[in-house]
């Protein structure tokens, strides 16, 4: 089933996804949450550390296993994912710092299975937050032949890259050229699904995405596959719905 909230303004996105984020985790203390970086759920993590503070939700006992991270950047670095993590919500809330995962950047090709294992101890990712990208990626996994199931190296698209260099003082070169990221078997394996998307620039990828064609051409087409998808977004990004 999947069902579309439209928000008015940014404000209102932040509110309504940090709702369902709390609302997760009000109904199951130890719930798993999958979590995205990128500009699109700035505005939810912001809202939910408004929550935490304000007394309404208690992460302390939550896991998080984040999608992603680039390959050769430390946890330091300012642009890894492990760094936005932390600066955008885990030092702002409760989270048990050894509860929260987000894949190693350096992790060897035979070492990715490892957090496929990390995510089935856990018992499986409760509520997944997913980005979408430019061309259609969720996590890191780009437009391919094939659906790569499980963890794994990518190598970065131009298209990724480009839209990233934002992050790296708009330098294509300081991008990094690959990352490690979830699969889409442990995306779709995911209970609930809470896709977010902002902006005209994703209008037309949002739609084709959820109405065209199931193809890993456009990865974030799989979700038309999940029985639990909540798609969030503005008025901009649903602007052919
Ligand atoms: C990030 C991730 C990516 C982003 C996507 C959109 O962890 O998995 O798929 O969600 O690239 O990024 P923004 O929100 O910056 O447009």
């Amino acid at each position: 089933m999947l069902q579309i909230l439209r928000a008015k303004d940014q404000t209102q996105f932040g509110q309504l996804g940090a709702r369902l984020i709390a609302d997760q985790i009000k109904a199951k203390a130890q719930s798993v949450l999958g979590l995205a970086t990128g500009s699109t759920p700035i505005p939810l993590y912001r809202e939910l550390v408004n929550l935490y503070r304000s007394g309404e939700v208690d992460f302390s006992q939550a896991h998080s296993v984040n999608l992603d991270e680039y390959v050769g950047l430390s946890p330091e670095h300012e642009q890894s994912y492990r760094y936005f993590m932390q600066t955008h919500l885990f030092d702002h809330i409760n989270i048990r710092p050894e509860r929260t995962h987000v894949p190693a950047g350096d992790c060897a090709a035979q070492d990715c299975g490892q957090y496929d294992q990390l995510i089935r101890d856990l018992g499986g990712i409760d509520m997944q937050v997913l980005g979408i990208g430019l061309n259609g990626h969720i996590g890191f996994n780009e437009p391919d032949d094939r659906f790569i199931p499980y963890t794994h190296r990518v190598t970065l698209t131009e298209s990724t890259r480009r839209a990233n260099a934002r992050f790296f003082e708009d330098k294509i070169d300081l991008v990094p050229t690959a990352a490690v990221s979830m699969g889409i078997c442990s995306i779709m394996h995911a209970r609930r699904i809470l896709l977010l998307c902002t902006g005209e620039a994703k209008a037309r990828i949002l739609y084709d995405a959820l109405n065209g064609d199931i193809t890993p051409r456009i990865p974030a087409s799989i979700l038309q596959a999940h029985r639990d998808v909540t798609v969030l977004a503005d008025e901009a990004a649903l602007s052919l719905f």
